[in-house]
């Protein structure tokens, strides 16, 4: 079998090509600074082979429900942009992995809120616990919070 040999330099046709996400996917990354080109002598962008593997996380990230804004601090949180290594992709799988539990003990804390509510319709400031959780608002003194609020 023959070996492929990848470029130094790819351009964003080939980067797409690569890593299934579309041009215009692409360009807004790096808008938001995701991502870097630079001007070849013919004025195209082309972008380190690394790139690849920057685009991959990031969509796994997307996958795993984080933001753009949230992705970038990551991506500028590693020492060494250029070349994103296994520790690296450790630490950030390792960081995601968390924020994810608690991002589930959340939602399986508002679903069991949520079948209390089922059928019920009172939207109670005493009661529901989805309206006012933990009665966040009967802390803060009595009379119409929400009115004053
Ligand atoms: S709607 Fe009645 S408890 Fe939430």
């Amino acid at each position: 079998m023959r070996k492929i040999i990848m470029p130094e330099w790819i351009s964003v046709g080939v980067l797409s090509e690569r890593t299934g996400v579309s041009v215009s996917a692409l360009h807004f990354y790096e808008r938001k600074g995701l991502i870097k080109s630079q001007r070849n002598t013919s004025n195209h962008r082309q972008y380190p082979k690394h790139v690849i593997r920057i685009v991959s996380l990031i969509q796994v990230a997307q996958r795993t429900g984080f933001s753009l804004e949230d992705i970038l601090l990551e991506l500028e949180g590693l020492p060494n942009r250029t070349r994103v290594t296994l520790e690296d992709w450790e630490a950030l799988g390792s960081r995601w992995q968390s924020e994810l539990d608690r991002k589930i003990t959340q939602l399986t804390e508002l679903k069991n809120m949520m079948a209390d509510c089922i059928g019920c319709g009172c939207l109670s400031l005493e009661r529901c616990r989805l309206l006012n959780p933990y009665d966040e608002l009967g802390e803060k003194g009595t009379g119409p919070r929400l009115m004053t609020e």
